[in-house]
């Protein structure tokens, strides 16, 4: 790790560690700037990014198009409130809904609070519209839906996540990752929505088998169920379509949106079908910033840049290019590498051990990646990034996998 550490370095951490609350697991490297896949340290070495911010600049850093647009729209309005009407925020509405079966859609500033946003709106359609008293929501093991409360809660995984804030809000089940017998046993009188990831994210990358999803819809028909879609990491052409449950041929009640939409302005979304829309009214969801001016702007040209620039097409053929190159490794370490999986550009390579000491090795050739549940390198890239990336990565990862221990 000596070449990634600087005394510039040494110094921000000090600084920082009197500065901020205590919340983050820093990688050991700060940036000073960054550019389509690559990003720059203090001492301006270069590194390529394989985590685009953690699914967000999907078109890649620093965009002279996007800034743009976003100093345009900062000389003619910033920021008015929701009291009033705007347009930049539904040209943005038009085209989010022209890519999906969505009918309505609400604007919020973050993953999180878009999630917030499905559960108060599957529970409050079940109790004004549908005159029943379901509020309950499924989700699944491993799942991740964020960090408020209700969908700290909602997410499927135990640990400092949740550890320390209980009471924790009542009217949340979870079900183990795959297995319908427990899903259907989980449904009960009070049972409002199932909510999914369709490729779980932080929980290793794993993508929902077809058969199982097709018997989560038939089960919410037959239920009457709504179905929630966390499209927080997956949509957005990141998975190969424009949205992932595209792939499935479903179409949710609700899904929620947020990550990519504004290639790094925080903008989150909830969109629904005209009927569950029914749900809110004036007064019963609200936001200040949600759907402001610049951030629309910006996410108005994003949508527009993944269309023209047939970026879901390319996150397959990135994935399968990945995918072929990881066989070509594994091969030559099947003992260390267990295989790959994903959808489009969420890819994830599962080492058969820990894989702190590969990430760590990665990070000192300056390449940048993620790991999760101890044993999943993911990657989630700038869908803009050059195939020549993804073969330097699983070039440097095979040279890796050749010293480290599988232990
Ligand atoms: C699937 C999913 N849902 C929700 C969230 C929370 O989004 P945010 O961090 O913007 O609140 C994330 C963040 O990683 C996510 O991956």
């Amino acid at each position: 790790m000596g070449n990634v550490m600087s005394n510039k370095f040494d110094a921000i951490k000090e600084r920082e560690s009197n500065l901020l609350c205590n919340t983050y697991g820093r990688y050991p490297i700060a940036i000073s700037k960054a550019k389509g896949s690559r990003l720059y340290d203090l001492d301006n070495n270069e590194y390529i990014d394989f985590l685009s911010g953690i699914a967000v600049c999907s078109l890649g850093h620093s965009r002279d198009d996007l800034a743009d647009v976003m100093s345009e729209q900062a000389r003619k309005l910033v920021h008015i409130s929701n009291l009033f009407y705007q347009e930049p925020q539904l040209e943005l509405a038009e085209k989010l809904l022209s890519t999906c079966a969505a009918g309505k859609v609400f604007f919020s500033n973050s993953g999180a609070e878009a999630n917030e946003g499905a559960i108060k709106l599957a529970r409050r359609y079940m109790r004004k519209v549908r005159k029943t008293d379901r509020y309950e929501i499924i989700t699944l093991e491993k799942s991740f839906h964020g960090r408020t409360l209700s969908t700290l809660t909602a997410t499927g995984q135990e640990g400092p996540i949740k550890d320390g804030f209980s009471p924790l809000p009542d009217g949340f089940v979870t079900v183990p990752f795959g297995n319908m017998n427990a899903l259907r046993g989980a449904v009960g009188q009070n049972t409002a929505a199932i909510m999914i990831e369709m490729v779980q994210g932080e929980g290793g990358v794993r993508p929902l088998p077809t058969e199982y999803v097709r018997d989560i819809v038939d089960l919410c028909k037959e239920n009457g169920l709504l179905l929630i879609v966390d499209e927080v990491q997956t949509g957005l052409c990141r998975t190969g379509r424009f949205w992932a449950h595209q792939h499935y041929g479903i179409q949710p009640d609700i899904f929620t949106s947020a990550k990519a939409l504004a290639n790094g302005l925080p903008m989150g979304a909830v969109l629904c079908s005209d009927e569950v829309a029914k749900g809110f009214e004036p007064g019963s969801h609200a936001t200040t910033f949600g759907g402001g001016g610049v951030v629309s702007a910006v996410a108005s040209k994003v949508i527009d840049i993944m269309l023209e620039e047939r970026l879901a097409e390319r996150a397959i053929a990135l994935g399968q290019l990945a995918t072929e190159e990881i066989e070509r490794i594994r091969i030559k370490h099947p003992d260390k590498i267990v295989g790959s999986r994903g959808l489009g550009l969420l890819f994830g390579i599962e080492l058969a051990f820990n894989g702190t000491e590969v990430w760590k090795r990665l990070l000192a050739k300056r390449i940048i990646c993620n790991l999760t549940q101890g044993t999943i390198l993911r990657l989630v890239p700038p869908l803009t990034i050059e195939e020549d990336d993804i073969r330097t990565f699983v070039n440097e990862l095979d040279s890796i996998l050749g010293e480290v221990d599988a232990s």
